[in-house]
């Protein structure tokens, strides 16, 4: 079995954070990995927990649209996972703590696809990636749109913060927000380079 599908079947029956006892699957990610592209949003929600897949919902949606049309590849060619891996209940923030022991997991699989970008999806996601780079962040609006380099695992990669789809869902400010970053990433897509 290769690495990436051991972290995801190991993250399947972890118990390490109390967020395993309201769960009922945990979300591990899915996708293609040779595109060299990462989503990483904050954590699962009613449906992914339902159905133990990474944005099913309407932001899923969205994101997926955003993905093809945009960005011009299948869902199925992006890997899209989550910093912390379990449902918080009713949807709260996941605590320092949960982000902490969870994001084991997103590290070693940052390192098994060893990605050319990752976009993080909303505050929480970006805030736990620019911390790894040492880059102080007020909020999401100040630092979305553009690229940063980070390194985590011993992986180089460029992050592409920007808002979560689930902001743009009703609100057509931010709908053109999400639309403009995403047309930011195709441009750099066509300028990138792989790290190894
Ligand atoms: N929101 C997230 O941050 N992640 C999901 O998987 C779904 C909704
Ligand atoms: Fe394990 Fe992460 Fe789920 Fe907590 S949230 S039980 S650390 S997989």
């Amino acid at each position: 079995m290769n690495e990436l599908k051991e972290i995801e079947d190991e993250i399947r029956s972890c118990k390490k954070c109390p967020l395993h006892l309201s769960r009922k699957n945990a979300v591990p990610g899915e996708g293609g990995i040779s595109s060299g592209v990462m989503f990483v949003g904050e954590a699962p929600g009613y449906n992914e927990d339902i159905q133990g897949r990474p944005f099913v919902g309407a932001a899923g949606k969205l994101l997926t649209e955003l993905i093809e049309r945009v960005l011009g590849f299948k869902r199925s060619e992006v890997y899209i996972t989550n910093v912390v891996k379990c449902r918080p209940p009713n949807n709260r923030d996941p605590e320092e703590s949960e982000i902490e022991i969870c994001s084991q997991y997103l590290e070693r699989q940052i390192k098994a696809i060893r990605p050319s970008i990752v976009i993080s999806l909303g505050r929480h996601s970006t805030l736990y990636f620019l911390s790894k780079a040492g880059v102080k962040a007020r909020g999401i609006m100040s630092v979305r749109g553009k690229p940063y380099k980070v390194r985590i695992s011993g992986v180089s990669f460029t992050l592409f913060p920007t808002i979560h789809p689930a902001a743009a869902l009703y609100n057509p400010n931010q709908r053109s927000i999400i639309e403009e970053d995403f047309k930011r990433i195709r441009n750099l897509l066509g300028g990138i380079t792989r790290f190894f």
